[in-house]
């Protein structure tokens, strides 16, 4: 869960302005205090009334003069803000910031804040493009600003090319990523995650199951959200209670396990710690089976699909960066897992030894060995909430970051 952070909004004056608004309300929605401001430029496309209104706070305007006793109380607020965003940032803005010019409250908040700043450019394709823009964008970046955007597309006079601003969504996702402390390393993703076992029915009473008891999955579920991810479990049939700040989706079937998977997409990683049913009933009884008459019923059984490998070869884009398989062995745990990486095109297995005498299938400890195609890492055993950190942790690792739309 974010915590509790002041955002400087300094609005520039462009048509891309009313997008800020709906970037006020996803700021609001992710726990965030809002102060707009809003240049002489915006106030030609959008009123401080209704960014004051979706903020929940005063918006500040060049009305004020900069002498004004509220007007230096926005001073002090700028030097304690936790984060400015320039949105959209025009090309006189940024002119006038990469030039240290302090001409207006904007720009005067710009100089005055020690806090990081994020700038989501929007102007004509051709103004983006030009040498001036392109020195001002290089000068900002060097003094340390953050950039994202502009996007490709068609810009308000028609033209193509880069110069949108970038979606609202994504200038949320690079703020969580922005004041994500350092120990949150997957602030900012989405990680889907399967766990439990499934059950298959044979009628309305009796199942085909196994001895998953879902706290593996579980745990990595509480894991992956400490480290600050956004977290999806679809969770076979347990009876562990859901975990705070997780969004769970609880699911009887393989078929049903698959379908809530596919839906949560899309995940920066997927985790299938599930103990699917390799098989479902195919002549699974409407009503309850009764004894006597042709003796015990004959179960036809029919392959459940595979998540794991449905997931492993999605087209890119759609596939998450990184998926991750289990493999439960009771023998050859390595030279097995290895083969399951190949055949199930994973990214990482995590193997360990299910033999009864280990007492890991349902139990509370675990020892895992984490491989991928270049690396094995052995984890001795140990808790398994105690033993999921470690695997997020060297998960998390292996996320490559993704182009944060930096310019310069
Ligand atoms: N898995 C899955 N969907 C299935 C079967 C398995 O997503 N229908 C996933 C599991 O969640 C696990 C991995 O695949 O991450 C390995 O599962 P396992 O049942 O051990 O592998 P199998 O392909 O069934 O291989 P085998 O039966 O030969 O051990």
């Amino acid at each position: 869960m974010t915590a509790e952070r002041h955002i400087l909004l300094i609005i520039g004056g462009g048509i891309a302005a009313y997008r800020s608004l709906e970037l006020i309300r996803l700021l609001r929605r992710d726990g965030h205090v809002v102060h707009p401001v809003l240049t002489s430029g915006a106030r030609q496309f959008i009123t401080p009334l209704s960014a004051a209104a979706l903020a929940g706070q005063k918006a500040f305007t060049d009305l004020f003069s900069l002498t004004d006793e509220t007007e230096m109380g926005h001073i002090r607020l700028a030097r304690q803000a936790d984060l400015v965003i320039v949105a959209p940032a025009t090309a006189n803005l940024l002119a006038r910031a990469a030039n240290g010019l302090a001409d207006d409250l904007a720009t005067t908040i710009l100089l005055v804040t020690a806090a990081p700043i994020l700038f989501a450019p929007a102007m004509n394709p051709r103004m983006w493009e030009h040498p001036a823009t392109r020195r001002n964008v290089a000068q900002l970046f060097a003094d340390g600003a953050h950039f994202i955007g502009p996007a490709e597309g068609e810009v308000a006079c028609g033209e193509q090319g880069e110069g949108r601003m970038s979606e609202p969504q994504a200038i949320a996702g690079r703020v969580r990523e922005l004041l994500a402390p350092v120990d949150q390393p997957l602030a900012g993703r989405h990680v889907l995650i399967t766990a439990g076992p499934t059950h298959e029915p044979i009628d309305p009473v009796r199942v085909l199951a196994n001895r998953s008891s879902g706290r593996m999955g579980f745990a990595l579920a509480e894991a992956a959200r400490e480290l600050g991810a956004r977290v999806t479990l679809v969770a076979g049939p347990t009876c562990l209670p859901d975990v705070p700040g997780v969004h769970a989706m609880r699911v009887q079937t393989a078929q049903e396990m698959m379908h809530a998977v596919h839906e949560a997409l899309p995940a920066d990683m997927a985790i299938l710690a599930a103990a699917v049913a390799d098989w479902r009933v195919k002549n699974a009884s409407a009503t309850k089976l009764k004894k006597g008459g042709n003796g015990p019923p004959v179960l036809e059984l029919a392959e459940n699909p595979d998540i794991l490998a449905s997931i492993a070869a999605l087209p890119e884009g759609r596939r998450p960066a990184l998926v991750v398989g289990f493999a439960a062995e009771t023998g050859d745990v390595l030279a097995n897992a290895r083969a399951k990486l190949k055949r199930k095109r994973a990214d990482v297995i995590i193997a360990n030894d299910v033999s009864p005498q280990t007492g890991i299938l349902g139990g509370e400890e675990t020892e895992l060995h984490i491989i991928t195609d270049s690396a094995e890492e052995h984890l001795p055993r140990q808790p398994k909430p105690r033993a999921a950190r470690a695997v997020l942790q060297y998960l998390a690792s292996l996320l490559v970051k993704p182009d944060s739309g930096s310019n310069g």
